[in-house]
């Protein structure tokens, strides 16, 4: 029996007789729920389309309590707060600005310290959204790792004058308002098997809180790093990029696209990547950079054999291919 949830269109395969509750818990779901007997109301949900069975009762629309309520169908149901395994809830946050500094390739690193008391959750690898002296709020990549707790750092490009104007609103207020976590390309598991980073410009802060986590949590399999600008002086500087050096499972790669002629390499992040690599089926890929660079990206992955679904990348989420 298949129960759709809604807002999140989440899928919960239920065994027969299960109830929706019980079977939300073993699937990993956190829900709503206090005595799981019909009383307190807490897991009530809608009913949106199908059939349900509750304390002998057969119900085709309105409020249930999914504690005691069993599909007689496949069902559709709207259940605010239920959060899938590994989501964690999205918060408001004030955070003081500790650093904005240029860190090279017109890139700015901004250092943020969450209030003191207030759970920091996320994934490494997730975005927070910060709020504009307007009021609007812009996605930034979060390059800490939740190791890190309160302390939260993002990289800035600032080439437009909307990216300027955030830069100048954050050293003017010394503080910022966030949200924060969302994405689903994150690392709340370690992976099994090696990481191949891919990341064109800035989206090096998402691949800079994976590897930093990867570096807490002890994680043993090979990690490959390719990060591509257009001209050298397009890198920015890291600043634990010399430690990252030392470490015997990560293998750091810088790629210029446009001039070729420096020390370094030259081309397109794809095609490193496929020289270098030459079993894809192995790995997981992480990539991060603007929709037209990641599409190419997957194309060429999947032609040298990849799986599609051994990528992932917000820009599935936030920009799919038609
Ligand atoms: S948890 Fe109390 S009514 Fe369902």
């Amino acid at each position: 029996m298949r129960v759709t949830l809604q807002p999140s269109g989440a899928v919960l395969e239920l065994v027969p007789g299960e109830r929706i509750l019980e079977g939300a818990r073993r699937l990993g779901y956190e829900c709503p729920q206090a005595c799981r007997n019909g009383v307190c109301h807490v897991c009530a949900a809608l009913l949106v389309e199908g059939r349900v069975q509750q304390a002998g009762e057969v119900r085709d629309h309105g409020e249930f309590y999914t504690c005691i309520a069993e599909p007689l169908e496949d069902c559709i149901v709207l259940w605010d707060g239920v959060l899938a395994p590994g989501e964690l809830p999205v918060r408001k946050l004030s955070c003081q600005l500790t650093e904005c500094v240029e860190v090279g390739g017109d890139v700015w690193r901004v250092r943020l310290r969450a209030p003191a008391g207030k759970a920091v959750r996320y994934h490494a690898g997730q975005y927070l959204m910060i709020e504009r002296e307007n009021g609007e709020k812009s996605a930034f990549s979060l390059a800490s790792a939740p190791h890190g707790g309160r302390e939260l750092e993002l990289h800035v490009l600032v080439r437009e004058d909307s990216a300027r104007s955030l830069i100048e609103y954050l050293q003017r207020s010394q503080m910022a308002r966030v949200e924060l976590p969302f994405g689903d390309t994150h690392l709340a598991q370690l992976p099994d098997r090696p990481l191949v980073l891919i990341a064109a410009g800035t989206g090096m802060a998402q691949m800079h809180s994976l590897i930093e986590h990867c570096r807490a949590s002890g994680f043993k399999h090979p990690v490959h790093l390719y990060w591509g600008v257009r001209r050298p002086e397009d890198f920015y500087q890291l600043e634990h990029w010399e430690q990252w050096k030392q470490l015997p499972n990560l293998y750091l790669h810088k790629v210029v696209s446009d001039l070729c002629g420096w020390e370094g390499r030259c081309g397109m992040l794809h095609e490193a990547v496929c020289e270098d690599i030459s079993d894809l089926k192995s790995v997981h890929v992480y990539a991060s950079g603007s929709p037209a660079m990641i599409y190419a990206t997957l194309d060429a992955l999947v032609t040298a054999g990849m799986d599609a679904h051994q990528m992932r990348a917000d820009v599935f989420a936030y920009a799919p291919r038609p």
